[in-house]
């Protein structure tokens, strides 16, 4: 199949040298130019394990190809994948601009069949307005009145991969959802998938859309969940991960997405669940069970500052080591990663913060302000008053830790992922606390 990528970010991208990979013709097209001129130069501007190579060899095998078009993409392809941002808006709602201005552009360059997919989350209903800005739009040749000359179709077939495991989650996923209004989008689509194997469920484009919203909305349902379980536990003296372990073995509740931490971020589940609550009071629905969600995600990074201040004291002045900036181990991705509210936090309370991320670094250098950036885990905690493990990179666990007590000037570490070894890092002389633990 020929195939059009538009928007060149961690959806357009992957999903494109994925769709090459299995064996499709692929055109991934941006609207920034630097970003253009770096993919077709074989560099891949974000960082998602396996992903650079894989675009590689789609390149030599000629089936990936760049441009800064709309209007090339469109005429070399039949279908046409939308992965455009849809950032909040101040209200919480999703800005649609992007896919507004790419189905004008793809309306105006369409001369033949096109089918045009919702790839990246967008609200329910997205999918009815991206058909009549088309409609509107398309060159007057086609059109007969109210009647329009040329066949095409909207259809909803939403992501569901995670940053730092999305080639992986691409090629083996759990399903696929397909959101068509006509056989022969269906068709068309389960062509695409084919080489997938993999569960294909097909259905209207609204419960397609809602089956997004609702997934990712659950998930971190889950999260906050935990996050809130593990507030009790810390009180009654139980430990979070027994009790998530002990959850998990039941298979109607399964272990996944229940571990506690800092709270949920990236650029999906914060963005998500506003957006899925403002549907539902567009709609005269309170969907208050979200809005505790969102509650319990904010203030979770709150009771961690709040632990620190009980133990290590006084702010004002202290070092604090931070290991870990990204919102997730493998990737370098830090939009609204925990994070940044727990650094403007201790900067805040007149700390000196240092820190270290394994990928995160230059995207760090671009957000972070009075932050001394290390070059590796050991410079970070030199002379520090606390440790703060933020993301839950594996290499922090083969760090050494006897030089690392060594080098502080006090021994605590602050686990804000529950990774590390709490026994026994407290044989060796550490002051250990992490989230829901019960050992405050
Ligand atoms: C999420 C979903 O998991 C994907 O299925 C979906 O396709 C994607 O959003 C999207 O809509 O594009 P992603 O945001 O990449 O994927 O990352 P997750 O692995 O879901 O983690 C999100 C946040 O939740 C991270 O900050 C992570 O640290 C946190 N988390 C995750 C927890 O705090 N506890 C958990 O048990 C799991």
């Amino acid at each position: 199949m020929n195939i059009a990528i538009i928007g060149s970010g961690y959806v357009g991208l992957v999903t494109g040298v994925c769709l090459s990979h299995i064996g499709h013709h692929v055109i991934c097209v941006d609207n920034n130019p630097q970003k253009i001129k770096a993919l077709k130069k074989g560099r891949m501007p974000i960082y998602e394990p396996g992903l650079e190579e894989l675009m590689h060899e789609c390149v030599i095998k000629r089936r990936l190809k760049f441009t800064g078009s709309i209007k090339e993409a469109c005429q070399k392809s039949s279908v046409i994948f939308l992965a455009l941002p849809t950032p909040p808006k101040p209200n919480g709602d999703a800005d649609l601009t992007y896919i507004e201005n790419a189905s004008r552009e793809i309306a105006l360059n369409m001369d033949s069949y096109k089918l045009i997919v919702e790839k990246s989350t967008v609200p329910a209903e997205t999918g009815k307005k991206i058909r009549r800005t088309v409609q509107l739009n398309l060159p007057k040749r086609f059109k007969d009145g109210n009647k329009i000359l040329l066949d095409f179709d909207v259809a909803s077939n939403p992501e569901f991969l995670k940053e730092g495991s999305a080639v992986q989650d691409f090629m083996n996923p759990d399903r696929v959802v397909l959101g068509v209004e006509s056989k022969k989008a269906e068709k068309i689509l389960r062509e695409i998938y084919k080489p997938l194997k993999t569960k294909i469920l097909v259905t209207n484009i609204a419960s397609s859309e809602m089956i997004k919203h609702a997934s990712n909305s659950f998930l971190a349902t889950k999260i906050s969940f935990v996050n809130a379980v593990a507030q009790i536990c810390d009180r009654v003296g139980a430990d979070v991960l027994k009790v998530a372990e002990g959850m998990g073995l039941d298979k109607r509740i399964g272990r996944q997405f229940l571990d506690a931490g800092i709270g949920y971020g990236g650029s999906c589940f914060p963005k998500d669940v506003d957006s899925f609550v403002r549907l539902g009071e567009k709609n005269g629905y309170d969907f208050g069970l979200l809005k505790e969600v969102r509650r319990i995600n904010e203030t979770q990074h709150q009771s961690f500052i709040h632990l620190i201040e009980e133990k290590v004291w006084n702010l004002k002045e202290k070092t604090i080591g931070i290991w870990g900036l990204a919102f997730k181990p493998n990737t370098d991705d830090m939009r609204s990663a925990a994070s940044l509210k727990i650094i403007a936090q201790l900067q805040h309370e007149g700390a000196k913060v240092k820190a270290y991320d394994p990928k995160a670094m230059r995207n760090a250098a671009s957000i972070l302000k009075g932050v001394v950036l290390c070059k590796d885990p050991y410079s970070t905690i030199e002379d520090a008053d606390a440790l703060l493990l933020l993301t839950e990179w594996p290499e922090f666990k083969e760090v050494n830790f006897i030089q690392v007590r060594d080098s502080m000037r006090q021994a605590v570490i602050f686990d804000g992922r529950n990774m590390l070894d709490a026994d026994k890092l407290e044989d060796m002389g550490f002051e250990y606390f992490g989230i829901g633990r019960g050992r405050l």
